[in-house]
């Protein structure tokens, strides 16, 4: 019986370290432990044994399951590392791969434009302010002497939405609001940039557009001229398009100004010798301007008498055409994102 034995430990061992997975040493368990294993069924036959043989079987065979335990065991653990290893091997994570790129927007090319706008006025002393888009007739035109029935309203086609109440047609109401809400009469420098509405709907109009309106206003003394609307606007332009651009100042008519003039820059896309765009002149129109109109200082809570000032208004696309070189307006509003592509935070990286 105790070869026997010494043989079911022999070959158990053997068939443990020849095991190559977890499943066949579970077999090699049964097969030997198991109830119906080996070991279990030489423990079964000791009953034949004598007094004397029996104890020295018994902890012989105590012996052996314990060293086939053992090695079980161990050849188990063996597995189990393995398989960890393995799998922490298969789950590391590079953490020096570059991560995905989150495709983020970038801004509007208007909204550029307004910012840049800004940025330029406040370097040179001005307020940025803001109006409403649902405006009245008041500040819209009354107060910017254009009174109900003044024949200049018609080049202004509005959107009412009440009898008092329309789209304004430019940012030019926020000239009355400002001089209005300025009590104490302190000197006024503001910018306004923002949204207005006409009824426009011909290919090279949208009804929709941006505005950035200016306005200066001090004391008479302080003698705020046309010689200085003209040097703040060239640096306006210039700054904002190019060194390169020529203004030219041609006398025009607004209600709220006195004198008036309209502002050409020399053409982006051909430099001023004459093309498509500039319809053979040379020149684009971008800028309404002029001294404020004593009426509007009056109708506004300033004397004419004591103050004094100049005004200027333009388009924001026509200006984000100029500077991008952007040869059609509605590309501005197509939402197009080849083109909005374009301007994907070229300067913010
Ligand atoms: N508001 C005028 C327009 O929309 C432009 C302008 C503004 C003219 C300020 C003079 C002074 O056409």
């Amino acid at each position: 019986m105790k070869e026997e034995i010494i043989k079911i430990k022999e070959s158990a061992l053997e068939e443990i370290s020849n095991t190559q997975d977890l499943k066949t040493l579970n077999d090699v368990r049964v097969k030997y432990l198991g109830k119906k294993g080996e070991l279990t069924s030489v423990l079964r036959g000791m009953g034949a044994l004598s007094a004397e043989e029996r104890p020295v079987i018994g902890s012989l065979v105590n012996e052996v399951r314990a060293k086939i335990e053992n090695a079980l065991n161990e050849k188990e653990e063996k597995f189990k590392q393995a398989e960890l290893q393995e799998k922490l091997e298969k789950e590391t994570i590079d953490i020096t791969l570059p991560g995905a790129k989150i495709k983020r927007g970038s801004k509007h090319p208007v909204n550029r434009v307004i910012e840049e706008i800004e940025d330029l006025f406040v370097s040179m002393g001005y307020d940025v302010v803001a109006g409403p888009e649902l405006e009245t007739d008041e500040f819209c035109f009354e107060r910017l002497n254009l009174p109900k029935g003044h024949p200049a309203r018609d080049m202004q086609d509005s959107f009412y939405i009440t009898n008092e109440y329309l789209l304004r047609t430019q940012t030019s109401a926020v000239q009355a609001r400002t001089m209005l809400a300025n009590e104490e009469k302190s000197p006024i420098r503001m910018i306004c940039a923002g949204k207005t509405y006409r009824r426009e709907d011909d290919a090279t109009h949208s009804h929709q557009f941006g505005q950035v309106e200016g306005l200066v206003i001090d004391k008479k003394e302080r003698n705020v001229s046309l010689a200085d609307l003209k040097g703040t606007l060239e640096i306006f332009v210039k700054k904002l398009i190019g060194k390169n651009c020529e203004l030219r100042f041609r006398p025009s008519y607004f209600p709220f100004t006195e004198p008036s003039y309209e502002v050409d820059v020399s053409c982006f896309k051909c430099g001023g010798k004459g093309c498509s765009l500039c319809k053979q002149t040379g020149w684009i129109e971008v800028l309404g301007a002029g001294i404020v109109h004593p009426n509007v200082l009056k109708m506004n809570g300033y004397d004419p008498e004591k103050y004094g000032g100049f005004a200027f208004g333009t388009g924001l696309d026509r200006l984000a055409m100029f500077k991008y070189a952007i040869p059609d307006m509605r590309y501005l509003y197509a939402n197009d994102i080849r083109f909005l592509n374009q301007f994907d935070r070229k300067d913010e990286e």
